[in-house]
Formats: structure tokens, sequence, C-alpha cells
């Protein structure tokens, strides 16, 4: 095993996604079985003791890959040093509400987070933003860290992106690893557009694949863009499990590199590529190598698919626009 342990921040970490998140880390499931992982785990004062006893649980499984554990509620301590910063904490919407009605309750915590990370954070930080509206908040997170290169921070799309493959194998009855070229554009929110024009099941066009438009527009789109709210209908609370699982797949390609052949979905910063906005955090297909992130280029993107886009992109510069006379970004 390396000496240096890897130094992972996670906000939130009494949480509910908190609670699966951890014991992947910690277990090895995002650096291996080689990489010693410190975690570091942020809350809120009043949630510390509660904090104190998922500690007591990461020590009683005695993982070998876990190098130690801090706690505490001042982000400034936390993220000291921080190689990976996973920012969950944040409320999570309840039955009726959509994820932007979450933007005055939670955009104020990723303005403090990300000063703090532009203050103490390692010099190879990379930021995962999984708490909500996510993309919105790592926006704010962004704008509040003028020192870290812009590409270091990222939003959570790949939940959604996982739900699109499972939902599309479940279709045509062919495992997961058929599907590639799986693409989620836009805001983590029901304006999403996860398209089937570009993805491929065993090599060979989704969409023709699944050879209907009906089914495409009004089942899988929709299935997919309110994955979260049939959740929280069924469950009483919202994803947990899958989108720690989710947060573990999106860091993991971003710090080992995506497969040959594929790409993932990860919401960053818009440079004007597909007519998003610069400077927006949108969800677009990436390729990723050793911590970096390219945009997939060269995709044909048909009226259907632009309306879709335009849509959700549309809805992005709204939030923005309201996190700006919220006085959290510039
Ligand atoms: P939860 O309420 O169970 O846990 C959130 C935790 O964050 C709580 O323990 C709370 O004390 C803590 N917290 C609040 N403010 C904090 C701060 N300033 N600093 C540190 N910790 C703070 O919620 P959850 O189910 O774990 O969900 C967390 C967030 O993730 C929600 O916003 C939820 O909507 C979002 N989410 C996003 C995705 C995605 O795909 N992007 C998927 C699922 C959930
Ligand atoms: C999800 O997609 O499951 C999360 O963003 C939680 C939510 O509010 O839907």
């Amino acid at each position: 095993m390396s000496a240096q342990p890897v130094k992972v921040a996670v906000t939130g970490a009494a949480g509910q996604i908190g609670y699966s998140l951890l014991f992947r880390i910690a277990s090895g499931a995002l650096f291996g079985p080689d990489t010693p992982v410190q975690l570091r785990l942020l809350e809120i004062t009043p949630a510390l003791k509660a904090l104190e006893g998922v500690v007591m649980e990461l020590d009683d499984c005695a993982f070998p890959t876990l190098a130690g554990v801090e706690i505490g509620d001042d982000p400034n301590v936390i993220f000291d040093g921080a190689n990976l910063a996973l920012l969950v904490g944040a409320r999570p919407r309840t039955k009726g509400m959509e994820r932007g009605d979450l933007l005055s309750a939670n955009g104020a915590i990723f303005t403090g987070q990300g000063k703090a990370l532009n203050d103490h954070a390692a010099d190879d930080i990379r930021i995962g933003v999984t708490g909500n509206p996510a993309n919105t908040n790592a926006l704010i997170a962004m704008s509040n860290a003028p020192d870290i290169p812009k590409e270091r921070f990222s939003a959570l799309t790949r939940l959604d992106h996982n739900r699109a493959i499972s939902q599309l194998a479940a279709k045509l009855q062919v495992p997961v690893t058929e599907i590639t070229k799986m693409t989620i554009w836009g805001n983590h929110s029901a304006t999403q557009y996860p398209d089937l024009f570009h993805a491929e099941v065993s090599g060979k066009n989704a969409a023709e694949a699944v050879g209907d438009q009906d089914w495409l527009e009004n089942t899988f789109i929709p299935t997919v863009a309110k994955r979260g709210a049939a959740i929280i209908e069924a469950r009483g609370s919202s994803s947990a499990a899958s989108a720690a699982s989710a947060t573990i797949d999106a860091a993991r390609d971003w710090l080992n590199g995506s497969a040959k052949d594929d790409w993932v979905s990860m919401a960053v910063v818009s440079d004007g590529s597909y007519g998003v906005p610069e400077g927006l955090i949108s969800s677009f297909p990436v390729t990723t190598k050793n911590g970096d992130w390219e945009i997939v280029q060269g995709l044909d993107i048909d009226d259907f698919s632009r309306g879709k886009i335009d849509a959700s992109v549309a809805e992005l510069a709204e939030e923005r626009d309201a996190v700006k006379e919220l006085g959290l970004i510039s």
C-alpha cells in the first residue's frame, strides 16, 4: 500500500447518502485495495453526535484501506489538504417539491464551502457536488473559489446516466454492459435530457434499436427525469444508496479515466460547446483521464434534441440568475 493516504472530504457525512458513501470509500471502492484513504467529514454542529456514531461503525469495519477519520463542523479545518471533496451536505427535497425549490435553503452552504476549499484544499483538489440543486450549487462553489481552476468542479448527473442505462437495458432485455455512450444533457432536474440518439446498444444506435419514438419521448425520458420524485414517493425519502453509488462512479471515472470507446455524463463548466452558454455548469458527454475531462465534440444534434437541451439550459440560466439575485455569486 502507498504511504500517503488520499484525503477525501465528505460533507453531510451523517446524512442518508453519507451512510452508504463513507463505507464504500473506506472499503476501497473508489481508490482500490492498494490506496489508503483518510476521510475528513463535515457536518453541522447538531449532527456531530450522530456522526460520531457513524465513525464508531467505520472503526468497527476494520477496513484495511481506511487510514484515519477526522470529523468537524468547520470547513476550513475539514477541507485542509483535501485531494477530493464530495459535497453532499444539503437539504433534500420532499414530496411535491422540485429540486430548484431548494436554492434558497441550500445555496448559501456552497458560498462558504467554496471559499474554504479555495483557501485550504490541496493543489490537486477535485470537487464533486451531489447536494441539490447540484448544478447550481457547483456553480456557487466554483464562483466562490477563484484560485481553483473551474474544471475542478463538477455536479452529479451520473445517477441520471445510470438510471438511463438501466431503463434502456430493461426495455431491450440486454445486460447493462451492452450499453455505451449514454448522455444526460443539462440540469439534474426534471428538464434533463437523457439522449438515446447517440447512445449505443452492442455498438448499434440505441434510438434505432428501440425503434419506438413514442416510448422514447413519453416513457423513457420522463421515467429517467422523474425517477428521483418516484423514489421519494415510494420510499418517503430521497434516493440514497444509488446516489452514493453514482457519486463513487463519477469520482472514480473522473480520476481513473472513462472506458475506451465510451463516455460518461458529468455536469461541468460549459465552454460554449453545443450552444450551452459559457460558464453554466451543465451536463455533457465527457471523456476523462487522470482527473481531467473533455467534452465529446462533433455530435449531430437534431431539432428534437436541440429543443430538449435548450429547455434544460434555459432553466440553468434562470437558476444562475436567481442565485445572483440572492447575492451568492457575482
Ligand atoms: P440528508 O438530509 O439525509 O443528509 C444531509 C446531511 O447534510 C445532514 O446530515 C445535514 O446535517 C448535513 N448538512 C446540512 N448542511 C450542512 C453544511 N452546511 N455542512 C455540512 N453538512 C451539512 O440528505 P441526503 O439524502 O443525504 O441528501 C443530501 C443531498 O443530496 C440532498 O440535497 C439531496 O437532494 C441530494 N441528492 C442529490 C442526488 C444527485 O443525483 N445529484 C441524488 C440524491 C440526493
Ligand atoms: C435524485 O435524483 O434521486 C435526487 O436528486 C433526489 C431528488 O430530489 O430527486
